[in-house]
């Protein structure tokens, strides 16, 4: 999944989150939600980080399974939708809109999570190792941390940029307008930071656009042996690396969800 900022566009994030990303739908999918909740079984007994927990599509679940959990998010946008959906459900945690690498609970846990793909946004080695560090620092000794990267496929970046703009796909946005969404990106192979934009047109009953949202989005890739080199730099061994929410190996290039431990 590929990510952008989510100011102008966090009310329909629900909505077109499962379109873009079916394979790790959480929403209208199970595996997702497995995979976490399987994971907060095995190790997340002493509380949970959720960091870039979003609009809460994974830690909702949690909570309602009794769940301990601190949700940390750059985006406020994000976590005022959060706040809502947990009011709807009558269900309450802690939120701190924060960076990653940045936040504060004075407090250790014994998991902490990144569903889906919030590392993607640290795009410079020096942010990535103060997360790592940030987030070590939280978790108590023999904590797990788990995080997706994506190791680039060059065909598909190389079809990307000769496309320039092109349609990613249709979406009914939260006031019932149908909205087209056009991606349009540059791969710099120095820094293997995939930039560019997300443009959201939204139509009226006449099929007239009334509306266009542009977010511009920075994502990271990263190959297989500089993050492991990042989680031992930082204090982690890796225990396992899985291709998908099913626990299917992993194939390259391609998503990687990572599970290590603080040493
Ligand atoms: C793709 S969304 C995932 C949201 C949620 N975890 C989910 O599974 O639906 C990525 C989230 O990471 C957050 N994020 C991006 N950069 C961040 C940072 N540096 N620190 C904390 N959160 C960040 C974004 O605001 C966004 O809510």
């Amino acid at each position: 999944m590929d990510l952008h900022d989510y100011k102008k566009v966090a009310e329909n994030y629900d909505l077109y989150v499962d379109i873009v990303c079916p394979e790790s739908s959480a929403l209208n999918g199970e595996a997702c939600i497995d995979f976490y909740s399987n994971l907060a079984k095995e190790y997340g007994d002493k509380g949970i980080l959720d960091i870039g927990c979003g609009t809460g599509c994974i830690m909702i679940p949690l909570l309602e399974n009794g769940y301990k959990i601190t949700g940390i998010d750059i985006s406020q946008e994000m976590l005022n939708v959060l706040r809502k959906k947990l009011a709807n459900k009558n269900l309450k945690t802690d939120l701190i809109c924060s960076d990653m690498g940045e936040f504060n609970t004075y407090k250790e846990y014994s998991l902490a999570i990144m569903p889906r793909s919030a590392f993607f946004h640290i795009i410079d080695r020096k942010h990535q190792k103060k997360a790592l560090k940030n987030i070590s620092k939280h978790l108590c000794k023999g904590g797990i941390l788990s995080l997706n990267t994506v190791i680039p496929d060059y065909k598909f970046i190389t079809n990307q940029q000769a496309d320039g703009k092109y349609l990613r796909f249709e979406y009914i946005n939260a006031d019932g307008k149908k909205e087209k969404v056009y991606n349009e990106f540059q791969y710099n192979y120095e820094t293997q930071v995939n930039s560019g934009k997300w443009t959201f047109e939204e139509y009226d009953e006449n099929d007239s656009i009334v509306k266009i949202n542009e977010c511009l989005i920075s994502i990271k890739f990263s190959q297989k042996s500089e993050i492991e080199n990042l989680f031992e730099l930082c204090g982690f061994e890796v225990i396992n690396i899985y291709g998908g929410y099913d626990n299917r190996e992993p194939t390259y290039p391609g998503n990687l969800i990572w599970v290590a431990r603080k040493i």
